[in-house]
């Protein structure tokens, strides 16, 4: 069968944003451009395609934007994306505009509508964009690793005045329901403990047993992460609190992590995977995600990708339960 030509393409960006984001708009757009096709971008994601709320992208109209946090499409979380009536609108607003294929950068969510979308024939191909890291299929998603220097900077700056007062801070990390940002966050900055909803502790032992023995051996001080979806930090500094007298105090990162410069780690792979998604399109492919798996970038069917499951990566956790001694 003939391949159709590709005219013209749509980008989102969809759910919660990321630092790199903009990188991705901007390498679709100058790969799109370079092989003689044109762009528009749709802005507040899907809740902007179907309601028509689009722009034209130039490789001019993207000057500028590599390094810059959040998104210029701006993104919205479009529950009427679910409903079978949002999902015609959606594919009408493709059609009505000559929307060859479609790039959604965001997370499982993006990628379920990206799925819709496909198979009522509107080509589509997602690109892992989230600070969570939790996509099943890809080692890697963009603005992981921003969110992760801004996290350690923070706490780096927590640690001086918890070393100064002998205090515990115990601090929240983003993740939803997914560890990989705590434990790595954890492991960056010499954490005593890292909690994490993917495994088990036994917090009289790996929490407050290693407090006392850490006292006991001149520790004065202590950081304990917490992923939000291990629960609340404030139990868990009111537990330290109780069974060590330890003053502890309880700060929640939140969405100070998803914003700020994306570092040269989260640009590189913005551009990497954004010129992929572009040739995806081009290659006439369709339901497909951007990878990067064994250290390269590749692509996968989206149905095959979300089936998958992620663990934690056992050899880190393996490293950070032993140093923080
Ligand atoms: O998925 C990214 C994320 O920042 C999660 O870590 C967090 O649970 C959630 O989004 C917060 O969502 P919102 O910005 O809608 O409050």
């Amino acid at each position: 069968m003939e391949k159709k030509p590709i005219r013209r393409i749509g980008i989102l960006t969809s759910g919660g944003d990321a630092p790199g984001m903009n990188a991705v708009i901007r390498a679709v757009v100058r790969t799109a451009t370079a092989h003689g096709i044109s762009v528009l971008g749709i802005r507040r994601g899907y809740s902007g395609l179907i309601n028509g709320d689009i722009m034209e992208l130039s490789a001019r109209s993207v000057d500028g934007i590599i390094r810059k946090g959040g998104t210029m499409l701006y993104t919205a979380r479009c529950k009427e994306m679910m409903t079978e009536e949002g999902l015609q609108k959606a594919v009408d607003t493709c059609k009505y505009l000559g929307i060859d294929g479609l790039i959604c950068c965001g997370g499982d969510g993006t990628f379920r509508g990206a799925q819709a979308l496909s198979r009522l024939g509107v080509p589509c191909i997602g690109v892992p964009g989230t600070i969570d890291n939790d996509i099943v299929c890809t080692d890697y998603t963009i603005g992981f690793d921003s969110a992760c220097n801004t996290a350690v900077e923070c706490i780096d700056k927590l640690r001086d005045t918890m070393q100064s007062h002998e205090r515990c801070s115990v601090v929240e990390v983003m993740g939803r329901r997914a560890g990989h940002l705590a434990l790595n966050v954890g492991c960056a900055v010499g954490a005593t403990a890292t909690l994490l909803p993917e495994q088990e502790v036994d917090f009289d032992v790996d929490v407050i047993d290693k407090m006392r023995t850490g006292r006991i051996k001149g520790r004065n001080h202590h950081i304990i992460i917490v992923a939000e979806g291990y629960g609340s930090a404030q139990s868990v500094a009111d537990r330290i609190h109780e069974n060590t007298g330890i003053d502890t105090r309880v700060t929640i990162l939140g969405h100070i992590q998803r914003g700020g410069t994306p570092t040269a780690q989260d640009r590189i792979m913005a551009t990497r995977m954004g010129y992929w998604a572009v040739k995806c399109i081009e290659e006439g492919k369709s339901k497909r995600i951007v990878v990067f798996d064994k250290n390269a970038i590749s692509d996968i069917d989206i149905e095959e990708g979300l089936a998958k499951t992620k663990t934690l990566n056992g050899n880190l956790l393996e490293a950070q339960l032993t140093v923080a001694i």
